[in-house]
């Protein structure tokens, strides 16, 4: 007999012993009873003692440390995917990483400042109101672009200028906006901003490094225009277009806004402790979603959100 059915059997034993309450003069039946109950509650802890015991002696040890290789015992093992959001995320980095950016990554709850002061907006501006900003009900802002990290970008590589060098940082990062889903807007999306700051920075330089990014993830040369845009953190401002590469279905004709740039506006240097009498910068903002749906021909941004395993086998 196991430890667990003798136990078993000793509480049915006992148990019939309370019947024998009945028999006992009534002053002694106090103590009987106390004296049955600890023996019955011995005889549980002991039993859940040797449940627990039996059941650790059934459990197949696993290595958790073995790899994942598919093998004979799970036929339908299949190893998982990145994401292609997150593939093709890190071939932009890694662009930006050859022409000398450093990479830092966003935060995906923030503030007021960082939203909208730090970026120039004073309180009551109306370019506020374009950005379809979530706020959680304790105050704090899903950020709806990742420019919400330039003033963090200018505050952390500051000392670069000091040492007589220059800022130059990419910031992708995850973004959330309020808006009606459909085909070709969600509302949540990956952004990738950037930031240069130097003594003479300028816009023509602003306007060859997007180009040179976007020429080399793309593998081909490509024509681009700008078109006037308005952003209260850089003057002026310009949204960024190219034309639709012919190897991806354009005729020559079909021009995409891919983001909006600028030279960085002096009040954001000043707020990051910047003199903006001595250094200039140029920043810009695009989507990785529409990046990538253009390399791939993607036709609905919801796909990557939608957690299709379909979808997502593809890539
Ligand atoms: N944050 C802007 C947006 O999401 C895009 C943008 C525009 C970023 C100009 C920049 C910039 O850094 O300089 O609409």
């Amino acid at each position: 007999m196991s430890s667990v059915e003798k136990i078993k059997a000793d509480l049915k034993a006992l148990n019939a012993e309370y019947a024998k309450i009945k028999t006992i003069p009534v002053e002694e039946r106090k103590a009987f009873g106390q004296e049955l109950n600890k023996r019955r509650e011995a005889l549980q802890r002991e039993l859940q003692e040797a449940l627990d015991a039996a059941e650790s002696e059934n459990i197949t040890p696993i290595d958790i440390t073995a790899p994942s290789a598919p093998n004979t015992t799970i036929p339908s093992f299949k190893r998982g995917t990145k994401h292609p959001l997150m593939t093709e995320l890190s071939h932009v980095l890694d662009i930006f990483s050859r022409m000398g950016f450093d990479v830092m990554e966003a935060q995906q709850l923030d503030d007021e400042f960082h939203m909208f002061e730090s970026l120039n907006f004073p309180e009551g501006h109306p370019a506020r109101d374009g950005y379809d900003t979530f706020r959680t009900s304790e105050g704090f802002i899903p950020p709806a672009h990742t420019s919400t990290m330039q003033y963090r970008a200018l505050k952390k590589y500051k000392k670069n200028l000091d040492d007589g060098g220059q800022i130059a940082v990419v910031i992708p990062g995850r973004v959330f906006r309020n808006e009606d889903v459909d085909a070709t807007h969600e509302h949540t999306f990956y952004q990738c901003e950037g930031i240069f700051v130097s003594e003479n920075a300028t816009m023509g330089q602003m306007l060859g490094t997007w180009k040179k990014f976007f020429e080399t993830y793309y593998g081909q040369k490509l024509n681009i225009k700008t078109q006037p845009g308005y952003f209260p953190f850089t003057e002026p401002s310009v949204e960024f277009l190219i034309e639709k590469p012919k190897s991806l279905g354009g005729k020559g004709d079909g021009w995409l806004e891919m983001g909006g740039c600028g030279m960085v506006h002096p009040n954001v240097l000043k707020m990051a402790g910047i003199d903006p009498t001595k250094y200039k910068g140029f920043a810009w903002g695009g989507g990785i979603d529409r990046l990538v749906m253009l390399k791939y021909g993607i036709n609905d941004v919801r796909y990557f959100e939608s957690g299709k395993l379909d979808f997502l086998k593809e890539f």
